[in-house]
């Protein structure tokens, strides 16, 4: 049977350009999508649709084009008209980009509505809505902000909270503020349409099929299961509507009433398959009716609510035929050198600065693809291991089996590969590309590939590219060629790197798209499939002995360091991030423990030397509040705390408390920050403050060390003095 693979990512919001977040998605599913399309099921090829769109209505939008005098429908056009640059910049091969704000997307979205409806899983309400009495508007989760009702964070949006990824309404914040007037938004009743998400029939299927085997990832199983509860009874019902002015899709038979954006965004999945089946002339419907066709969604783990909860639910009792066989790739974040990334601390990775900048798209495709593994993990960009991994594997072990061998082929034999191998040759070939034990390392690849354990499969690639280099290190064909008496075993030499470096390129090819087609062209390879890395049959070699290439040039440029620099925002910080690498940098602190204080007579450790009130006076003081509080991966010592001193912000701040506290007995309590330490950067990130605590001079006698906790009355941002 053919597989048939319907493949997306997550839709982007059309109301920016995009980030280093998005690409990594993108390159991501770009890479299994490649490789699925090298792929063959029995002689026919594997048909693969991969799609995107904007993601276009919401209020966001439709306030940001107000601002800007134009109609939603012009401000969403010109984001779209930015988005190849990208795409097609780092090798993205969408086979349709489209747009939420499309006829299909609105067939399509009430068409399910319908069906929910007819099955009972639509319900109105009179709820109270929070509305702007300045704005004279009702306000979208996303317009309005406040604390979190489960950590306390400050500044969560009305949905969903960022900092420890609960899902709540707007109505749970504590102390609501309108992003547009600051208002207090005032509940006004208004009519809402729900799914009925607490109806048994959703909990006993999402259980079911979140529980299937190969569905989810397993520590995706256990978030939802826990979301669902014991029998269903935390799932909430879904407020999908939103009351005019609101640019999106009308429900129907309602009027004055749109779906909410999370609505129809997903449906935008099908809407996008749908308009291009319409474009090719295909049956859209046959497609998704046919028993082998997969349909996977790649996205991140901050919108996993809404695609493991509600579009399944949705898509099940609106009879969407793929839904036993949909599946959900959930990925980490990307972050740099261990933080999320942040423009004002400089280390945001604009894309387009990285193209521009001449940096080859194809080296983070590969920095990204080594990283990236099946669990839902976040992938650190290191600009220093960015530099060593790509010198190191792509231009010191891949391109330099071709760079070392080509020329002699061209210079020597007019082109022209060998005829036949030597035993010797074969049998490298064979070391190189089969394990002992008998296993063809193209298969355990392509296995992890379809895994998407992408950086299994490149270590693999890389020790048959180890294999390769050994062969040449080992038979010299510069040697060999200073000796008319052996030509043909320079011939067979560089014949059997060739071959080598071809199959190299054909396992890279995902990874590589653009290097791997220029090494066709150079090999005289119409194009490459997986069927031309199967050693049993031979088919690894027998297509090349005897084949005429062409001229080799020279296929990719080492990164250079410098380029790092460019890359971040911020010079400075990129300077301190080449300077000092993520895992050298909590060395320096490690070696300035503290020294064996001297103590008094009574045992505390001896007074400081006097200062002037002046001096006091630098050190800012502050009371802040710990919004979060978590371990960090990795160290024994430390705690993450994330702090809001008042600033309208918050601050990302280590401390060694570990051994003294849990990270839930601190979350909302108030400590002390010295607020204006310079930022220290450190193994798992930057420390923007210390958080002052109590310790004995005797270490031993009295190990524990106490952090500050002031009188009630006392609140974030006060100065302490
Ligand atoms: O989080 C986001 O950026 C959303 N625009 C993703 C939507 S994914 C799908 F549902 F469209
Ligand atoms: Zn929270």
């Amino acid at each position: 049977m053919t597989r048939k693979l319907f493949v997306t990512t997550a839709l982007p919001y059309a109301n920016a350009a995009f980030h280093i977040g998005h690409m990594m998605e993108y390159i991501q599913a770009d890479i299994w999508v490649r490789f699925q399309r090298m792929q063959r099921d029995g002689d026919a090829p594997r048909e693969v649709h991969f799609v995107g769109a904007d993601d276009t209505h919401g209020t966001p939008i439709m306030i940001a084009a107000e601002k800007e005098g134009i109609t939603p429908q012009e401000f969403v056009a010109k984001i779209a008209a930015g988005r190849a640059q990208y795409l097609d910049g780092f090798h993205i091969a969408f086979d349709n980009w489209y747009s939420t704000d499309s006829p299909e997307n609105v067939e399509l979205s009430q068409g399910i509505y319908r069906k929910l409806r007819d099955a009972g899983l639509i319900q109105t309400k009179t709820v109270d809505r929070f509305y702007d009495p300045v704005k004279g508007m009702f306000l979208a989760d996303r317009n309005i902000k406040g604390e979190c009702p489960n950590c306390h964070a400050k500044d969560q949006y009305g949905d969903n909270c960022e900092v420890c990824g609960s899902a709540y309404q707007p109505t749970d914040l504590i102390n609501p503020y309108s992003v547009f007037t600051n208002a207090t938004p005032v509940l006004k009743p208004s009519e809402q349409y729900f799914f009925k998400l607490s109806d048994p029939r959703c909990y006993n299927f999402l259980k079911e099929w979140l529980n299937t085997p190969g569905r989810l990832q397993p520590e995706m199983v256990n978030k939802v299961s826990e979301w669902l509860g014991e029998a269903g009874e935390k799932l909430a019902d879904w407020d999908i509507s939103r009351d005019a002015p609101y640019f999106g899709i009308p429900i129907p038979d309602a009027p004055g009433k749109y779906f909410y954006v999370w609505l129809d965004a997903p449906v935008g999945y099908l809407a996008s398959l749908k308009n291009y089946f319409g474009k090719k002339g295909w049956d859209y419907e046959a497609f998704l009716k046919d028993p082998s066709t997969e349909q996977i969604h790649f996205i991140g783990k901050d919108i996993v609510s809404f695609h493991l909860l509600f579009w399944p639910a949705m898509l099940k009792f609106a009879d969407h035929p793929t839904i036993e066989r949909m599946r959900v790739a959930v990925h980490g974040h990307l972050t740099v050198n261990n933080e999320k990334m942040s423009k004002s601390r400089g280390t945001g990775i604009s894309p387009l600065r990285y193209l521009n900048l001449g940096m080859n798209p194809e080296w983070l495709r590969y920095y990204i693809a080594f990283k990236l593994n099946a669990k839902v993990e976040d992938l650190d960009f290191t600009g220093e291991d960015f530099v060593a991994r790509v010198n190191s594997d792509l231009i010191g072990k891949y391109v330099n089996i071709a760079s070392r061998c080509a020329g002699f082929i061209a210079k020597k034999f007019d082109g022209k590969l060998a005829t036949s191998l030597s035993n010797n040759a074969q049998e490298w070939i064979k070391r190189a590309l089969v394990t002992p034990e008998g296993v063809e390392r193209q298969a355990t690849i392509a296995a992890n590939y379809e895994a998407r354990e992408f950086g299994k499969a490149l270590r693999e690639i890389m020790e048959i590219a180890d294999f390769a280099n050994q062969y040449v290190d080992e038979n010299k064909p510069w040697i060999l060629a200073k000796d008319e008496a052996k030509l043909a075993e320079l011939h067979d030499v560089c014949t059997t790197a060739l071959i080598l470096f071809r199959q190299l390129s054909i396992l890279l090819s995902p990874v590589l798209p653009g290097v791997a087609a220029n090494v066709a062209k150079f090999l005289n390879d119409d194009k490459f499939d997986w069927a031309q890395t199967d050693v049993a049959s031979g088919a690894v070699w027998n297509a090349m002995l005897g084949r005429t290439i062409g001229a080799y040039d020279h296929l990719m440029k080492r990164v250079e360091p410098k380029m790092i620099e460019d890359l971040f925002d911020n010079p400075q910080a990129a300077a301190a991030q080449a300077a000092a690498p993520a895992v050298k940098a909590e060395k320096p602190a490690k070696a300035k423990a503290a020294p064996a204080v001297a103590v008094t007579e009574t045992g505390i450790e001896v007074m400081a030397p006097e200062i002037t009130v002046d001096d006091f006076f630098k050190v800012d003081l502050r009371i802040a509040k710990i919004v979060n509080c978590e371990h960090v991966d990795g160290s024994d010592k430390l705690l993450r705390l994330t702090l809001d001193a008042g600033e309208g912000r918050h601050r990302n701040v280590f401390s060694g408390i570990k051994s003294m506290y849990q990270p839930e007995d601190l979350i909302g309590k108030l400590t002390v920050l010295v607020a204006n330490l310079a930022p220290r950067k450190m193994k798992f990130g930057v420390s923007e403050g210390m958080v002052m605590a109590a310790s004995a001079a005797d270490e031993k006698a009295n190990p524990g060390i106490y952090i500050l906790n002031p009188w009630p009355g006392a609140e974030p941002g006060m100065r302490i003095r």
